[in-house]
């Protein structure tokens, strides 16, 4: 397992390119399978889950190949044969279980294992399995494997996400577009991955009204085209290099690639902090200049357009440099704060209260050795260590090799001292 050894404090200067979206590449593979022609998507990030997901839909019998140079993945939908998706690949990623609705939704029955647990939780499944006995198919669960079955044609149907799910919505839409006369979904999610992948679908010949809105109408065609798309870029990546700039007085960087459009309110929470953040006026730049003192932002996150649960270690992790006490708030993931003990290790002040972090600083950090535990948390601890005083050993970067495409190598251009060395 490989670690960071990592030389602190460093401000970084300089220009960052955000990778394609992990979030938003794993559904538009999955999409694929509900063509027989070939299809192509650009911008996808080289990281673990892309491989991963590859392999599953690899074990479908589906020629897929990711031709990782040029961050491009192509497959040939005629070629799938076997519906079903083992456990030994399941378990290490849980976007794997879109299988589940692509399988469903191209050959009328799945096989599927159900994800393993994560490093928080808990992450059920169960709107993807009341969603999808509302729309009609039959499903029962065997050995840790859901296997459902369905007719080509189900009648009218709806169902009501409660709460709204990335991941439900996902399996749901594509469990729909070959088969449903016509099936409602009230409160999808409004992620921008999700709007990007009903439009790839829509461009493949879906008929899907709604896309954007929290209600989305699906009536059944009866084949749909290859895809041929640009994946979008990683707003995650995005605002974890935004926050990541705000950090150390000294540091001032431009990051290339985003789109101003997918980052909800997180500059407006920036520049409440007194850091600049500026946009050119393409909306594809932010200039995010950090301030003399950071004050003290509270956050809360919430479905998009609200702040990002995926970015609240980052930003509990800025907020150790702040001046005063503020509270991170996850009303998504409940227990989401595995990281706080070992920012704990560099000397931060974090209290964790049920779903609230109570972070006090402005608290120097010194180096030690720290665990990842999860994507999220594990580039928060790289943050963290970049500002601390002497050498962190951030270790478990696997954690990272899933989220962040070649993330030491663009920080060490801008600056950061890191070093990944094998264990
Ligand atoms: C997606 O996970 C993302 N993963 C997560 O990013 C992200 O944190 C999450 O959405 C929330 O934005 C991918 O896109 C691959 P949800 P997902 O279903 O789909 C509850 C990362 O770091 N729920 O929207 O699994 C659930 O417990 C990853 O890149 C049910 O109750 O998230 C949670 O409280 C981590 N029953 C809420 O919904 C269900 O059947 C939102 O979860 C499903 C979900």
């Amino acid at each position: 397992m490989d670690k960071f050894i990592i030389q602190g404090p460093t401000p970084i200067h300089g220009e960052l390119h955000v990778s394609g979206s992990k979030n938003a590449a794993l559904p538009l593979m999955a999409a694929c399978l509900l063509s027989e022609e070939r299809s192509e998507i650009r911008n996808i990030p080289r990281l673990q889950d892309i491989y991963t997901f590859t392999k599953v839909i690899q074990g479908t019998g589906t020629q897929a190949t990711f031709h990782q140079e040029e961050n491009r993945w192509t497959c040939d939908g005629s070629t799938l044969d076997t519906p079903e998706a083992p456990y030994d690949l399941v378990r290490k990623m849980r976007a794997s279980f879109y299988m589940l609705g692509a399988l469903l939704g191209r050959c009328g029955e799945a096989r599927v294992s159900l994800p393993g647990g994560c490093a928080w939780g808990p992450r059920p499944v169960d709107l993807h399995l009341k969603g999808l006995e509302a729309m009609g198919y039959k499903m029962s669960q065997k050995g840790g494997y859901i296997e459902a079955k369905g007719p080509d044609t189900l009648p009218p149907s709806s169902f009501t996400l409660q709460p709204s799910s990335v991941g439900a919505t996902i399996n749901l839409v594509l469990a729909a577009v070959l088969r449903s006369e016509s099936f409602r979904l009230v409160n999808a999610a409004l992620e921008p991955d999700v709007v990007q992948f009903c439009e790839a679908l829509q461009a493949m010949g879906a008929d899907i009204d709604g896309i954007g809105s929290s209600t989305l109408t699906i009536r059944k065609v009866t084949r749909l085209k290859g895809l041929d798309w640009d994946n979008s870029p990683d707003r995650i990546e995005a605002g974890t290099f935004m926050i990541a700039a705000m950090m150390h007085p000294d540091s001032v960087c431009t990051i290339h690639g985003i789109r101003r459009s997918e980052l909800g309110g997180l500059a407006d929470d920036i520049r409440l902090t007194g850091a600049i953040c500026e946009f050119n006026s393409e909306g594809t730049s932010v200039r995010v200049k950090a301030p003399e003192r950071i004050t003290p932002i509270s956050v809360r996150t919430d479905i998009y357009p609200g702040f990002p649960t995926d970015l609240q270690a980052q930003w509990a992790t800025m907020l150790t440099q702040a001046h005063g006490t503020s509270a991170v708030e996850d009303r998504i993931y409940e227990d989401r704060f595995s990281y706080a003990p070992e920012l704990g290790r560099l000397g931060a002040n974090i209290e964790v209260k049920h779903n609230v972090a109570w972070v006090t600083g402005h608290t120097p950090l010194n180096g030690a050795s720290v665990m990842s535990t999860d994507l999220r948390a594990s580039v928060s601890l790289v943050m963290a260590a970049m500002v601390a005083q002497g050498q962190t050993d951030v270790l478990r970067v696997y954690h990272l090799d899933r989220g962040y495409e070649a993330l030491e190598a663009k920080l060490t251009a801008i600056g950061a001292n890191i070093e990944r060395v094998k264990e």
